[in-house]
């Protein structure tokens, strides 16, 4: 699909004359959604997947999260934007912004300001189920840039994103937070493939992924002192019991987050203190959770270049830049800056 862009020719009046909204589907709306968190919660563990993390209190919590004294990710890859943008969109040449999972976008306007000092700056598609956060941003945008064309599409961006909007500019596709962790190992290869098949050649994808580091660090970060990623674990049970009319007791749940070694990921899981039985009436459904006998409700996977670098070469992609802080310090996170891989045919033409 390729958007209708709010107006051929940008227009500097009327912020809301550059600025649309293509609601594609919210969380819950959709039966293989229901389908997919049945078998989810039914699962060995049982799940909740991370996206239903997102509604309005969920996005706000997260946005405090980012602030938190122990939580670096945030901070470190805003540094990392600051001190890089300008290279980056010199090397992209750019002209659109597609941010996938933008959320509140805080982060974005790094790059979007390097991008109007090189004078390319056109378009920005932010893409997220969190509809409030999309509106948001694109009102915010479109006020702060004169000339900014701004498309929202509010989606899950592996259900509803069968193409990559604004086809024909010369687009940065950016993926940041490090959200890509929240995938499994074969999910993100097939994610990033999904993205990968969508870029033209003078597209580019950046990524922002958090390094593997001490467990301490990686402990404190998702285990706040002031009780805020708690908060936003319990949430998810909020949105089940308001999108999908469940009756979980939400204090009745423990937030734990380990680390786990082998998998190089954070865990995050909601643990039932005594025994629950839960009804989920959209989703027909009674689940018995045994005290103990927890959730899990994210995985977040850890990286280093080399996995980065496998994870590209295995979705078809070609790793053209690794950002790092000062390598003096302990790694803390990366962007990493790619473009699809040239496809030869069999007949080599
Ligand atoms: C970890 S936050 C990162 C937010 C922001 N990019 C940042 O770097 O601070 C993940 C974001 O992705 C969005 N998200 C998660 N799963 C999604 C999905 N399947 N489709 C679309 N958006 C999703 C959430 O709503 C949230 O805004």
């Amino acid at each position: 699909m390729t958007p209708e862009r709010p107006h051929s020719t940008p227009r500097t009046g009327d912020p809301s004359s550059r600025l649309s909204i293509d609601v594609r589907r919210e969380p819950g709306d959709d039966h293989s959604e229901r389908d997919e968190l049945r078998a989810a919660l039914l699962g060995d563990p049982p799940r909740i997947p991370s996206k239903y993390f997102y509604d309005h209190t969920g996005s706000v919590l997260f946005e405090e999260i980012t602030r938190l004294p122990e939580y670096y990710p945030t901070r470190a890859e805003r540094g990392l934007l600051e001190a890089r943008a300008a290279e980056i969109v010199e090397t992209t040449r750019a002209t659109t912004l597609v941010e996938l999972g933008a959320g509140a976008a805080t982060k974005t306007p790094i790059l979007l300001d390097a991008m109007e000092a090189a004078g390319r700056l056109r378009c920005y598609v932010p893409v997220d189920v969190a509809q409030s956060m999309v509106r948001h941003v694109a009102e915010e945008l479109t006020g702060r840039y004169p000339r900014l064309e701004v498309f929202g599409i509010v989606g899950d961006f592996v259900e509803h994103l069968p193409e990559l909007p604004a086809e024909g500019e010369r687009r940065l596709v950016a993926f940041l937070g490090s959200t890509i962790g929240n995938f499994g190992p074969e999910e993100r290869v097939e994610f990033l493939s999904h993205i990968a098949e969508q870029m033209g050649p003078e597209d580019r994808f950046l990524l922002g992924v958090d390094l593997v580091k001490p467990a301490e660090v990686l402990h404190a970060a998702y285990n706040d002192e002031a009780g805020i990623t708690a908060e936003f674990n319990r949430n998810i049970l909020g949105v089940m019991n308001r999108v999908f009319r469940a009756d979980f007791e939400l204090d009745a749940f423990e937030h734990r987050a380990v680390f786990e070694p082998v998998e190089r990921r954070i865990e995050m899981w909601l643990v039932p203190r005594s025994d629950q039985r839960v009804t989920i009436e959209e989703l027909d459904l009674v689940l018995e959770l045994p005290a103990g006998r927890g959730i899990l409700t994210e995985i977040s996977s850890k990286f280093d270049r080399a996995s980065v670098a496998a994870m590209f070469e295995g979705a078809g992609l070609t790793l053209d830049a690794w950002y790092e802080e000062d390598p003096a310090l302990v790694g803390r996170f990366a962007l990493a800056l790619g473009r699809r891989r040239d496809r030869i045919s069999p007949s080599g033409e």
